[in-house]
């Protein structure tokens, strides 16, 4: 592996809201621990509840929060704190909005206001992932995410600073070095205009959300599981994101559907029947893909002894560590006249996808949701671009037109 691929297993839990998330990533980082690896479960959905999951207690976590703290041999577990991101890795950027923002007339401005500007969390998180995965302390990262959506966004969000910083970032830093001398002038100060500083900062965070946005679409580093219940309209989410994974190219190797009803009820058993009907369906639309059933248990699952119970139906004898399915969504071969891209693009019709070609990327965009997929330079001289559906899978061929 690249040293942009450090020996640290990342498994991300993610699902529609209320599924399961936290339960599955925290039983699953417990298991993980009691096998001996050393492993941070964290969590970056702002209303954290991954401390209540684990029985750890306290009504606010105080100093702790955003603090890594010990809960078990072999666990930790970390609540990000955007605030506290912010002041630990945006050193030179937060010094250029303070600057900003107090020639405004603002006086002191906090971390807690740079945090409310949007795409501040994601960044913060993807940030934290990188440094927990290089840091060498760990050999697993469980990441409990926010719903879907919000997950997606975090996935996405490195690709969209990289196409900023790409494309205007370079030329903004020239400008500002020409106008500098000329702003002095004028006011004596040209602490306004961003420092220098902020760029080469700027350029420094670009670099490293691709690095981990790389270990994230790693399927050596990472998988993620998909949680969800069998239930319709849930059903129909999950396929979605399944879908939008695969365009992101983030391994799935799990799906896990909670909350299942036990048959032997009589009082739910017509319910208990068409979730049955359900998971026939699901395991139908997710061939190919491990699906664990979990049932509906008596009694809320928190704190370690219920999660490590809970974290056995997850793994079904297997150790969570290891990849359940090895088949990247996104695969790239060279062939006579040019190269192949493969991305798996299950349940939708290729109306439903927007592809363009942009120079040194691939623009794929899907309801939403949008991707740049960068060319690599020795395939730049192939300029004419097809694309066609086999079966579930968008293929564009580049060739020398
Ligand atoms: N199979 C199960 N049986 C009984 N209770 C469960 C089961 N799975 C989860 N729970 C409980 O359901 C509640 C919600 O679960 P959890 O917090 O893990 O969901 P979530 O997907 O993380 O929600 P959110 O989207 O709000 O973050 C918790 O109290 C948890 O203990
Ligand atoms: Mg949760």
């Amino acid at each position: 592996m690249s040293d942009t691929a450090p020996n640290t297993r990342i498994i991300l839990v993610s699902g529609k809201g209320g599924v399961g998330k936290t339960t599955a990533a925290a039983a699953t980082a417990i298991d993980l621990a009691a096998r001996g690896r050393r492993t941070l479960v964290m969590s970056f959905d702002v209303a954290h509840s991954l401390r209540d999951s684990l029985g750890l207690g306290g009504f606010l976590q105080g100093a702790a929060h955003g603090a890594v703290s010990p809960v078990t041999d072999n666990l930790d577990m970390l609540e990000i704190d955007v605030s506290k991101e912010i002041e630990a890795e945006w050193g030179p950027i937060y010094r250029h909005f303070s600057m900003l923002m107090s020639h405004g007339g603002l006086t002191d401005v906090l971390s807690s206001e740079l945090a409310m500007l949007p795409g501040m969390e994601d960044v913060s998180a993807l940030l934290a992932v990188d440094r927990h995965a290089r840091s060498g302390e760990y050999d697993a990262l469980v990441l409990d995410c926010p719903p879907t959506a919000s997950t997606l966004r975090f996935i996405g969000m490195a690709s969209g600073l990289k196409w900023y910083a790409n494309h205007r970032l370079a030329r903004e830093r020239r400008m500002v070095r020409m106008m500098r001398p000329l702003a002095s002038l004028f006011h004596g100060e040209a602490y306004y205009l961003p420092a220098d500083e902020f760029f080469a900062a700027y350029e420094g965070i670009t670099a490293r959300l691709d690095a981990v946005e790389a270990m994230l679409r790693n399927p050596e580093v990472t998988s993620l599981r998909l949680v969800c219940t069998p239930e319709k309209v849930v059903a129909r989410e999950t396929q979605r994101a399944f879908m939008y994974f695969c365009m992101y190219g983030v391994l799935v190797d799990q799906i896990l559907v909670n909350r299942v009803f036990p048959e032997e009820d009589p009082y739910f058993r017509q319910f208990a029947l068409s979730q049955q009907a359900m998971i026939a369906d699901m395991r139908d639309w997710f061939a190919g893909v491990p699906l664990t059933a979990v049932p509906m248990l008596e009694e809320e699952v928190v704190g370690p002894e219920p999660l490590a119970r809970f974290g056995a139906r997850l793994s079904e004898g297997r150790d969570p560590g290891a990849f359940y399915r090895q088949d990247s969504p996104i695969t790239v071969t060279e062939e006579a006249d040019g190269w192949r891209f493969a991305i798996k693009m299950p349940f939708v019709g290729k109306s439903d996808i927007q592809m363009s070609r942009q120079g040194e990327e691939l623009m794929l965009r899907v309801g939403t949701f949008k991707r740049h997929i960068s060319i690599p330079s020795a395939m730049m001289k192939a300029t004419r671009t097809q694309a066609a559906m086999e079966g579930d899978t968008l293929v564009v061929r580049l060739s020398e037109g």
